[in-house]
């Protein structure tokens, strides 16, 4: 997916596109020549997104309102899609979100509602769409973890160990597909503005320099461009998560802890 690349004739499905990192990479894809297919549970954000892309780019936007934390969303959405006749050739799963504040004393509820949406609808809409990009010898799959996959984060305990999840499952299945014509990617955003921090509560804002949605997606399609299975954004994460894999475990969530601990 470089920048000259087009991508038409693609449908490009981007989960999590009602705001935030998911709409920056379903604008970049229909800029490139992408159909889309755009999935989260506002429908009213997702019409407004698909309004604007085929004014400005003239291209067919699908709109498939969903929640992913509910049981069956996977093969109701994949089902969806076929009905409606269309190829996914970019996956890209991206929604997500996080929940602060430390595990002791929170809503256990609350914590468990990150597992489906973070770490089962990317598994299972992967798993569904995957078959037929293997066939065909073409496809993308992108799937959006965070930096806080690359160490333990206490205050943000769950919603690490899921972007953890997601970093493992995505390079393991990088591995698995080398050489199907099916390329597989997870992107590690660091902090990023966008409304994430008010879904996850002022606990989740450490206060630390955010970048841009457009930062997320200039490094998202640079990395498509090379063959790695990951990639982290901006370079004082990528940095911090090589010194975060050559320390010892315990050292790291302590400063882990204190450095994603809310200033002021
Ligand atoms: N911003 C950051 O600092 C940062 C850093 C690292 C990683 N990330 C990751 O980047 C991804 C995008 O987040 P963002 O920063 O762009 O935040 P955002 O603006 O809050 O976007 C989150 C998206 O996920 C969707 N979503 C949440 N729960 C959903 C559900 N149950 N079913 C379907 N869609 C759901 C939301 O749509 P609806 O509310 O309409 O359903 C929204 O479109 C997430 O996976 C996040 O973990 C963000």
């Amino acid at each position: 997916m470089s920048q000259s690349q087009t991508y038409a004739g693609r449908t490009a499905l981007v989960t999590g596109a009602s705001s935030g990192i998911g709409a920056g990479l379903a604008r970049a894809l229909a800029e490139r020549g992408a159909d889309l297919v755009l999935v989260a549970r506002r429908a009213d954000a997702l019409e407004e997104l698909a309004a604007q892309v085929r004014a400005a780019h003239g291209r067919t936007v699908h709109v498939a309102p969903a929640d992913l934390g509910a049981p069956g969303a996977g093969r109701d959405l994949h089902e969806r899609v076929l009905a409606l006749g269309l190829h996914v050739d970019v996956l890209v799963n991206n929604a997500g979100f996080g929940v602060a504040g430390p595990v002791a004393g929170a809503d256990a509820d609350a914590l468990v509602a990150q597992v489906p949406v973070n770490c089962s609808a990317v598994v299972d809409l992967t798993t569904r769409f995957l078959p037929a990009m293997v066939a065909r010898r073409s496809g993308v799959v992108v799937n959006v973890a965070s930096v806080a996959a690359l160490q333990p984060v206490p205050g943000l305990a769950v919603y690490a160990a899921t972007k953890a999840f997601v970093l493992s499952f995505t390079e393991a299945l990088w591995a698995e597909q080398r050489g199907t014509g099916v390329r597989v990617l997870a992107v590690c955003p660091g902090p990023t503005d966008t409304p994430f921090f008010e879904v996850a509560g002022e606990e989740s804002d450490s206060g630390l320099p955010r970048r841009t949605v457009d930062d997320v997606v200039a490094t998202t399609l640079r990395a498509l461009q090379s063959g790695g299975p990951s990639v982290v954004d901006g370079p004082l994460f990528t940095a911090l998560g090589v010194v975060a894999r050559l320390m010892p475990r315990g050292v790291v969530a302590r400063v882990s802890g204190m450095v994603a601990r809310p200033k002021g």
